[in-house]
């Protein structure tokens, strides 16, 4: 009796499924959702079953209607749906998978979307409610979630007796649905060779803690291909969370992460300088003491103020562009600028290091962070990278800089075996 007392080091049975809730859903428990705990908990007479383990069960079965919204209708995100259209141009078959899929609505209306372009994709729903996922497959819908459907879609949909509508079982066929918790499941097994295209995680991330969306997007990114997508309609993340995406764009409104294609841009030699991670536990700077004016939150505030020697509200409204936008160029090298010129070194090296993580090879990006190392004179950090540069590239002007700047520090050219 005393197990979960034990397993979740909880004094009280309340406190033990809270933390069991956390831990097994990484549901945020907050003002908004307390109520729908204690009403699990009270409803289903949690406290008579004392420190059991059926505990959990009760939990597990009723967590659904007491805690996750099921809410979705046909075309609710029409520009996601013209994006994944786009994405698949060259790929006539992609593998998508709507996460939290709810009822179906969502992996139905890009199956209905993109057959009418002649694209044959896999497509996937999975949701933690089993009783969502039986009702995505039986297809059979209220009006309420046809409200936003196109007229052009309409004919995919039959009236049944009970003013309810059921959806064509050539669009059903093309669609599979799973009961499974992204949190807890491998999310890899239920797609052909554990590897998708395109995700999409709408409305679902806003229910889950920090640190649950931290890991649940590090699974994402393990299951999409190179160059794949992530789609999501939510913000406010932050550059941590999306470390492993290359980039981040927003068209019609429309968010979406890419898979960085390391194969094609970062030779084996260059990938050392993609393994560089924020550190914010070990900065010199203390990022919380950063403030900005509500009115001033674009990237021209950011430059009038670096433009007026002003570095650290250029820094404030950077790190805030970035909170949204977390891969945007201009914010990354208007920071490490700025700290620069305020004299934290080693905080305008790891910025810069963000902004060459996040983009190609390109070469002069990788001069920029050399220019850096030689303005703040860490020759080290220099010789290294222009080595990796050298073995990236293999130019003739490189080496002779090398040699320049090994001379420079005292150590012997001769020693690292460059032929010119
Ligand atoms: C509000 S609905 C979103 C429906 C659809 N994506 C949309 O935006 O229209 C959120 C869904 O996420 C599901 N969900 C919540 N946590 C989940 C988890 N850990 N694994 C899988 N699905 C989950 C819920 O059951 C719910 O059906």
């Amino acid at each position: 009796m005393t197990k979960l007392k034990e397993v979740f080091s909880s004094n009280t049975l309340i406190e033990a499924v809270l933390k069991y809730i956390e831990n097994q859903y990484g549901l945020k428990i907050n003002e908004l959702n307390t109520d729908k705990v204690f009403d699990l908990i009270y409803k289903n007479h949690i406290s008579d079953l004392g420190f059991d383990e059926e505990v959990l069960e009760v939990v597990d079965r009723q967590i659904s209607d007491f805690l996750f919204n099921n809410e979705s209708y046909f075309f609710r995100y029409p520009a996601q749906l013209e994006l994944i259209l786009n994405h698949c141009k060259n790929n006539l078959a992609p593998t998508i998978v709507s996460f939290g899929c709810s009822n179906g609505q969502e992996a139905y209306s890009i199956s209905m979307y993109l057959k009418e372009s002649g694209l044959n994709p896999t497509i996937v729903g999975v949701d933690i409610d089993e009783q969502a996922v039986e009702n995505a497959k039986t297809g059979i819908y209220s009006p309420y979630s046809l409200q936003k459907l196109p007229e052009k879609f309409a004919k995919y949909f039959s009236t049944l007796d009970n003013k309810k509508f059921i959806l064509a079982n050539e669009i059903k066929n093309n669609v599979n649905f799973y009961k499974l918790n992204i949190l807890k499941d491998d999310i890899g097994k239920i797609l052909p060779d554990q590897k998708a295209d395109i995700v999409l995680m709408n409305n679902i991330l806003i229910y889950m803690n920090k640190k649950t969306i931290d890991y649940v997007i590090e699974k994402i990114a393990n299951i999409l291909k190179p160059d794949g997508i992530l789609l999501t309609t939510e913000e406010g993340y932050s550059i941590k969370t999306f470390q492993n995406f290359l980039k981040s764009d927003k068209t019609n409104n429309c968010k979406f992460y890419t898979k960085p294609n390391l194969e094609e841009i970062a030779p084996m030699e260059y990938r050392e300088l993609f393994e560089i991670k924020i550190d914010k536990e070990n900065t010199e700077f203390d990022y919380e003491s950063l403030k900005i004016k509500q009115e001033e939150t674009t990237i021209e505030d950011a430059k009038r103020y670096f433009n007026k020697n002003n570095f650290l509200n250029a820094i404030a409204i950077s790190y805030n562009i970035l909170k949204n936008d977390p891969l945007n160029d201009e914010a990354l090298i208007i920071i490490s600028e700025s700290f620069y010129k305020l004299g934290f070194n080693s905080e305008a090296k790891k910025w810069l290091k963000t902004y060459l993580i996040i983009n190609s090879n390109k070469e002069e990006k990788i001069e920029r962070y050399l220019n850096l190392c030689l303005k703040t004179k860490d020759f080290f950090e220099y010789i290294r990278i222009l080595k990796k540069k050298i073995a990236l590239l293999n130019k003739k002007d490189d080496i002779i800089r090398l040699r320049e700047i090994l001379n420079k520090v005292g150590l012997n050219a001769e020693e690292l075996h460059y032929n010119m």
